[in-house]
């Protein structure tokens, strides 16, 4: 067999830890499928005495991940550390910079600096590698940018976070309140102490930043995408959606208009019969839809020291095989320049429930304003009668720009009879 493809891996926490001892265990077959064996050399991690589940004294330990880049005996460098700035960059530039490929589950890094990133791997012509960063174990970097590469995608859209996903279908499940599943899933480990990434749609945002440059082949570009996340999201309105034949999603969509392109994560009523309706739990899923191959969709689990571990060797495989394809799927000089539309220009059907006041004329005044902003209903809902008290009141729109959407909600916010701020979610017919 020819000479073992040796690594040297930067954080050794979750993913770190889980590639190690996939390495070991399934060495046999991960050196069948990458010609040769794919062997670690060298390590970085903050505390070299915590057990780490493998032995680790015969690799070279470094207490500075940075000086991994320059290891003479190492190959290709993964970086597992985390982070858009930091240590995880300061690595990930300095081992291009020394001629290394490198393999990275790093999403917020790639996000945030990714066109950069990719420029410096380019120019040297190295493999920057990132299976791992989108959707976990599903391999939805490699079905985008190589199984789907004969096709235009006209959309990607996928359950992006694994976190708001099981708040989500618990709190479906059990009728429960946001702030209570919340709370659960922090002790159950589901959710991190801070969970500000993961429940305002950050996470997701990094994610199909990432899907979108792929799916339209060209540079990263995070901060054109729209977020919000799910602390919104209330009992009440999953169970109303129910009743009206949706399931409430954190998705993220990216696509191609005449305009341009969209990239924007939110709270989505999917109808109830849509497969991605049906992907509960911690599972995430990646939708893609192209001209030719029509639509695909993966469902797997997105996080988690296995699955992750399983996309990291993926790249290590094409590595040692020496596969290799341009970052964003083409090479910098032929990728697509087509401008960011705005999310004021989104175009979509809306739910809108609000609780008012049962007194007479009160629905006239909301749908008043609806037709001054032309914004035609779809279906209204009211459940049960409370002359002078709270009523929740459903109104479902056609399509209508989300500019006009938000005049009107404004307007409608503004209202003596609305008690509270209204509930907005946008419906996708995915
Ligand atoms: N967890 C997942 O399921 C998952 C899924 C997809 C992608 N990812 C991505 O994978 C990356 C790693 O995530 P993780 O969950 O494995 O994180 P983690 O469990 O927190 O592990 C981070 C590792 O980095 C090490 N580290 C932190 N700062 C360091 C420094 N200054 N120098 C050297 N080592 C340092 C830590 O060392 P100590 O162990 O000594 O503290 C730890 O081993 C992140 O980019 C994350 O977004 C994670």
């Amino acid at each position: 067999m020819t000479k073992p493809l040796s690594i040297a891996v930067a954080g050794l926490g979750t993913v770190g830890g889980g590639l190690l001892k996939l390495l070991s265990e399934n060495a046999e077959i991960v050196a069948a499928r990458a010609g040769r064996p794919v062997v670690v050399g060298a390590v970085s991690a903050r505390d070299r005495t915590r057990d780490r589940g493998v032995p680790l004294s015969t690799l070279r330990w470094y207490d500075d991940p940075v000086a991994l880049a320059a290891d003479p005996g190492t190959d290709v460098v993964v970086e597992l550390i985390g982070g858009s700035d930091g240590p995880a960059r300061a690595l990930v530039e300095a081992a291009l910079k020394a001629g290394k490929p490198v393999v990275t589950a790093n999403k917020a890094l790639l996000a945030v600096h990714g066109a950069a990133i990719a420029e410096l791997a380019e120019a040297r012509n190295l493999p920057l590698a990132f299976e791992a960063a989108v959707a976990g174990g599903i391999p939805a970097i490699k079905a985008l940018r190589e199984g789907l590469a004969g096709n235009r995608i006209r959309r990607v859209a996928g359950i992006l976070n694994g976190t708001c996903n099981y708040i989500l279908t618990v709190m479906r499940e059990h009728k429960r309140e946001f702030a209570e599943v919340l709370a659960e899933a922090q002790k159950l480990g589901y959710a991190e102490a801070d969970p500000s990434f993961d429940i305002d749609g950050v996470d997701a945002a990094h994610k199909l930043a990432i899907l979108a440059a792929l799916a339209f082949g060209r540079p990263v570009d995070f901060g054109a995408v729209h977020v919000e996340g799910i602390r919104e999201v209330s009992a009440l309105d999953i169970a109303l959606a129910e009743e009206l034949g949706y399931r409430i999603k954190l998705l993220g969509l990216a696509a191609r208009t005449e305009a341009g392109i969209s990239a924007r994560v939110h709270p989505c009523m999917v109808p109830t019969g849509a497969p991605i309706a049906r992907v509960d739990g911690v599972f995430n899923a990646v939708v893609a839809e192209g001209d030719f191959v029509g639509r695909v969709m993966l469902e797997g689990r997105g996080a988690g020291a296995g699955p992750t571990a399983s996309a990291v060797v993926a790249d290590l495989i094409d590595l040692a095989r020496g596969r290799q394809t341009p970052v964003w799927g083409a090479a910098a000089g032929l990728l697509d320049g087509a401008p960011a539309v705005p999310m004021e220009r989104h175009v979509g059907a809306y739910y809108l429930r609000l609780m008012v006041l049962d007194r007479p004329g009160v629905i006239a005044d909301v749908t008043g304003i609806l037709r001054d902003h032309a914004i035609s209903l779809e279906a209204m809902l009211q459940r049960g009668r409370a002359p002078g008290e709270a009523v929740p009141v459903v109104l479902t729109t056609h399509d209508c720009e989300e500019a006009q959407m938000r005049a009107a909600l404004g307007r409608i916010a503004a209202l003596d009879s609305v008690l509270e701020k209204p509930a907005l979610i946008r419906i996708e017919p995915l």
